[in-house]
């Protein structure tokens, strides 16, 4: 499953019921935080490394720029 199952294709969030924030342009931490444990939701399921990981921020950067 991928983050765009909850937040959205574009980052909005939104998804009914989820419970998933906005999470264009979240810092690192706030993403290395939520798949650490903060969101069990994610953390659970979720695995990536630090490529990815970053991979990932530098993505929700160019959202929030893009819009
Ligand atoms: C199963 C649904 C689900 C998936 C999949 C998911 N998230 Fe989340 N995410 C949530 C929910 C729900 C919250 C809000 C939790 C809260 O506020 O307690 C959240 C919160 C966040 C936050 C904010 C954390 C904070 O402390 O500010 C970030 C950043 C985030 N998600 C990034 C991601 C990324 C990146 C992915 C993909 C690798 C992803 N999420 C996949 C459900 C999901």
């Amino acid at each position: 499953m991928g983050c765009a199952s909850c937040h959205g294709m574009d980052g909005k969030g939104g998804l009914p019921g989820v419970g998933a924030p906005d999470i264009r342009g979240a810092s690192e931490a706030r993403v290395r935080g939520a798949l650490a444990g903060g969101v069990p939701l994610m953390s659970s399921f979720i695995k990536l490394n630090d490529e990815e990981v970053t991979a990932v921020v530098a993505y929700l950067k160019y959202l929030n720029e893009r819009s």
